[in-house]
């Protein structure tokens, strides 16, 4: 990859300027803002809530995902979609029926992910690849920033490149991700990151900064 997707996981910035946050993530040439929602079942958290990503759709023109860490997700598709994601995650993991969810979310026009336990192998649902746009890989047990990268799931995001070719999939890397792992996984065919607390934010030097110096390593690196 020569040009990677920064996508910032919201749920990390600043909340008492969310304006001011969005503007210099946009300004520092962010791709996808990256909202987490969490159920306290899914995950023994709770994450952001509706009215958040309402007013982030509300205030940017660029794609916002939603990455559901929420038990049966296929409930709540209509509902996403209606407020505006251009991009929804479903755990398989919550959903007996992830497929007929799948085929949901693009029967509202909107593109499909899956987001993976790093427990879950690829195998166990290969079967959902020709259904989706992007294929989310957990490099942390879901549900919390500021976690430990678990190098483990390096061979199943090294396995994941050629489904991602012969499938025409993304793969994007969620969890502890740090400048070292972005140039790493790029240069295998990894085309998106979440970015949290690991490289962007709360960082002395400011969002473009960063970001500018991390697409430079990733461009000199190929
Ligand atoms: C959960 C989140 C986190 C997190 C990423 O799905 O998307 O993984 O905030 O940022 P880190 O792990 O770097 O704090
Ligand atoms: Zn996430």
């Amino acid at each position: 990859m020569t040009k990677i997707l920064l996508s910032p996981s919201m749920m990390c910035a600043d909340f008492s300027n969310l304006e001011r946050e969005i503007t210099n993530l946009e300004n520092a040439g962010i791709d996808i803002f990256h909202i987490d929602f969490m159920d306290g079942h899914f995950v023994p958290n709770f994450g952001m809530g509706l009215q958040d990503f309402e007013y982030i759709r509300s205030a940017t023109n660029k794609l916002v995902d939603v990455h559901l860490m929420i038990q049966n997700p296929g409930e709540y598709v209509e509902m996403f979609a209606e407020l505006g994601a251009d991009i929804i995650y479903i755990h398989p993991e919550a959903d007996i029926h992830a497929a007929r969810t799948l085929d949901k979310i693009r029967e509202n026009g909107k593109k499909t992910g899956i987001a993976i336990n790093p427990g879950t192998s690829l195998e166990s649902v290969k079967e959902l690849f020709t259904l989706i746009d992007y294929l989310m890989i957990m490099t942390v047990n879901p549900g919390f920033s500021g976690q430990t990268y678990l190098d483990y799931v390096d061979s199943k995001i090294e396995k994941s490149v050629k489904f991602a070719n012969e499938y025409g999939f993304k793969i994007m890397v969620d969890g502890a991700v740090s400048e070292e792992k972005i140039l790493e996984l790029s240069e295998i065919g990894v085309e998106g990151f979440v970015l949290g607390t690991s490289t962007l934010f709360g960082k002395e030097d400011d969002y473009k900064t960063i970001l500018k110096n991390v697409q430079k390593q990733v461009r000199m690196n190929n």
